[in-house]
C-alpha cells in the first residue's frame, strides 16, 4: 500500500484531473494547479492536466452532479485534483442531485477508503489557533478516516412508509477495518509509532467488532503503540491536550466529525488538505474546507490548503518527495513573510487575497531551487 513505487510508475506520463467544483473551488484550484505546472517544468516531472465538471456546476450543465464523463475521466487519471462542492442554490435538490453525491460518488466508484487528513500547525500561525499555544505549538497529528464505509454508505437507508421516520445503517466488516487498519499502523509506524483508534465500543456493536479487529491487527505490528479510545472522549481530549495524539485511526461518520475539531487548532480550515487513496496509491486530493459560497469569486479565499494538497498529491500518488517537500516549504517561508489570507490571523498590511498569495508561495519556490 502507500508509497511503493516501481521506476516504470516514476517515468511514466500522469494524469492528473482537475475538478474544480463550486464556490471558491475555481479559484483555489487555480493557484495549485499553476505550482504544479511550475514545479512540472523545473522538476520535469511529466505530469499532465485536464478538467471536468463536477458538484453543482456538472448538475447545471448536466442535470447530474457526477455526469459520467467526469466519472470516466476520474477512472482514467492517476490522480484527482478537487476543490469544492455545494451551496446554497443546491441544497432544496434531492439527494441523488446534491453536489455532494458528486463527492460521495468520486469516493465509493473509485474505492478512495483510506482518508489522510494531517493536522500541522505552522510555527508561524500558532497565535491563529483556537487554542492557547502552549498547546498546541508544533503540533503534528494525522487522522486516517475511513471513506467508503459505515454509516455514511450502509444499506437499509431511508424513510418509513407511512409515518415520519428514517434511518441509516452503520455496518462494517472485517476485510474493511483490516484494510484502513493497515494503512493506518503503516503511517504510524512512519511518524511516531504511537496510533488511536477511535470508536463507540461502550454502546455501538460495530466499534465493538472494530475494537476487535483493530487489536488483533495490533499483533503484526509489534513497534506501534496502539491505544483505544471512546469517540466522545476523543472529541474532549482533542481539545484538551491535543499533542498526546499521533495517528488517530477512525470510522467514517466519527473521521468526519473529528477532523474538524482537529483543523480549527491549525488557524483555519483553509489550511487543511486531505488525500483520499484507493490501495494502489491513486488518490483525489482536495482542502477540507467546503466551497464558502459567501466569499466566492472575489478573489478572497485562502489556497494554501488545495496547494498543499497538490503537495500531498506528488507525494502519496506519485512517490516525489522532493517537490513536495518544496512545495511546503515555499508554504512556510510565505507565512514566515507574515503574509496572511483574510482567514488568517495577523496585520492588515499583510492580507493577501487568493492570487497574491499563490504568487508569494511561487516566489518563494522559484527562490528554492
Ligand atoms: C468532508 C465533508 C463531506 C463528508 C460532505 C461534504 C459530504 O464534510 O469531506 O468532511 O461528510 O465526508
Ligand atoms: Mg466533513
Amino acid at each position: 500500500m502507500p508509497l511503493g513505487f516501481s521506476m516504470k510508475e516514476m517515468k511514466d506520463n500522469k494524469r492528473i484531473l482537475v475538478l474544480p467544483g463550486d464556490g471558491i473551488g475555481p479559484e483555489v484550484c487555480k493557484e495549485a494547479t499553476t505550482i504544479l505546472e511550475l514545479v512540472n517544468e523545473i522538476h520535469s516531472l511529466n505530469l499532465s492536466f485536464s478538467e471536468a465538471l463536477v458538484g453543482g456546476s456538472a448538475y447545471e450543465a448536466t442535470g447530474e452532479p457526477l455526469p459520467q464523463d467526469t466519472l470516466k475521466a476520474a477512472r482514467e487519471s492517476d490522480a484527482i485534483l478537487l476543490g469544492a462542492v455545494g451551496g446554497p442554490k443546491w441544497d432544496e435538490l434531492d439527494y441523488q442531485y446534491r453536489p455532494e453525491r458528486a463527492l460521495l460518488g468520486l469516493r465509493s466508484e473509485l474505492d478512495l477508503f483510506a482518508n489522510f487528513r494531517p493536522a500541522i500547525l505552522s510555527k508561524y500561525l500558532t497565535s491563529s489557533s483556537s487554542l492557547k499555544a502552549n498547546k498546541v505549538e508544533n503540533l503534528d497529528l494525522l487522522i486516517i478516516r475511513e471513506l467508503t464505509g459505515g454509516i455514511y454508505f450502509g444499506e437499509p437507508r431511508g424513510r418509513t412508509e407511512g409515518k415520519k421516520e428514517a434511518f441509516n445503517t452503520m455496518i462494517y466488516n472485517q476485510d474493511e477495518i483490516e484494510r484502513i487498519g493497515r494503512v493506518a499502523f503503516e503511517a504510524a509506524q512512519k511518524r511516531n509509532k504511537n496510533l488511536c483508534s477511535v470508536d463507540k465500543a461502550n454502546v455501538l456493536e460495530v466499534s465493538v467488532l472494530w475494537r476487535e479487529v483493530i487489536t488483533e491487527l495490533s499483533k503484526e505490528y509489534p513497534d506501534v503503540r496502539l491505544s483505544h479510545m471512546l469517540v466522545d472522549n476523543a472529541a474532549m481530549q482533542l481539545v484538551r491536550e491535543p499533542k498526546q495524539f499521533d495517528v488517530i485511526v477512525t470510522g467514517n461518520l466519527f473521521g468526519d466529525i473529528l477532523s474538524d475539531i482537529a483543523a480549527m487548532m491549525t488557524g483555519s480550515i483553509g489550511m487543511l488538505p486531505s488525500a483520499s487513496l484507493n490501495s494502489e496509491n491513486k488518490g483525489m486530493y482536495e482542502p477540507v474546507h467546503g466551497s464558502a459560497p459567501d466569499i466566492a469569486g472575489k478573489g478572497l479565499a485562502n489556497p494554501l490548503a488545495t496547494i498543499l494538497s497538490a503537495a500531498m498529491m506528488l507525494r502519496y500518488s506519485f512517490g516525489l518527495d522532493k517537490p513536495a517537500t518544496q512545495i511546503e516549504m515555499a508554504i512556510d517561508k510565505t507565512l514566515e513573510q507574515g503574509f496572511r489570507t483574510y482567514d488568517l490571523e495577523g496585520s492588515e498590511e499583510q492580507k493577501l487575497g487568493t492570487r497574491e498569495i499563490g504568487q508569494k508561495v511561487i516566489d518563494n519556490l522559484q527562490n528554492l531551487k
